[in-house]
């Protein structure tokens, strides 16, 4: 074999590595833009809105109205007293109760609590009455509900449920 021959093969070698070496690093750069870029689309999760309106209070009869558990995961109550809303969460251990319209009366599907339709807690393990969200009229006459601001009523200790904005005197 020449020595030419050699010096060409050699060559095309070294030209072989270079395209590999030119390859991996733009593989790598490509990689790390993707990856930067990435960066600045996070994945959020969207959470719900925690304020929202429900209707105008002529839009509630008595009792309890359930179109929007599914939703907001909340109840709309009418009594003699007013308006005010369930959260539809569990005080045990926070599961979705169900509304038994013929008991009248949520119970839990996990441990078995009940609750009357006001949400007090009468039977199973739950240790109190489900929480109640801030209700307020908006400036155009519909309920503006609020579950960020929750009321409680915890046993041995003050009840919330008569503060200005636990329920909507109508
Ligand atoms: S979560 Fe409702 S009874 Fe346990």
């Amino acid at each position: 074999m020449s020595r030419a021959n050699t010096d060409e093969k050699s060559e095309r070698r070294l030209i072989r590595r270079r395209k590999f070496a030119f390859a991996s690093i733009f593989a790598f750069l490509t990689a790390n833009f993707f990856m930067t870029l990435r960066f600045f689309f996070p994945r959020t999760l969207f959470e719900p809105k925690t304020s929202f309106k429900v209707g105008y209070p002529t839009d509630f009869g008595f009792g309890v109205d359930t179109r929007f558990q599914q939703k907001y995961r909340i109840w709309v109550v009418r009594n003699a007293e007013g308006i005010f809303v369930i959260s539809a969460i569990c005080t045990h251990l926070g599961c979705t109760p169900d509304w038994v319209e013929s008991e009248q009366k949520f119970k839990c599907p996990c441990h078995g609590s009940g609750y009357d339709s006001e949400g007090r807690n009468f039977e199973g393990p739950a240790p109190r009455p489900m929480d109640r969200a801030h209700v307020e009229l908006a400036p155009d006459g519909q309920i503006l509900v609020d579950v960020s601001r929750i009321y409680k009523c915890p046993p041995g200790a003050p009840c919330e449920f008569r503060e200005d904005g636990s329920y909507l005197p109508v």
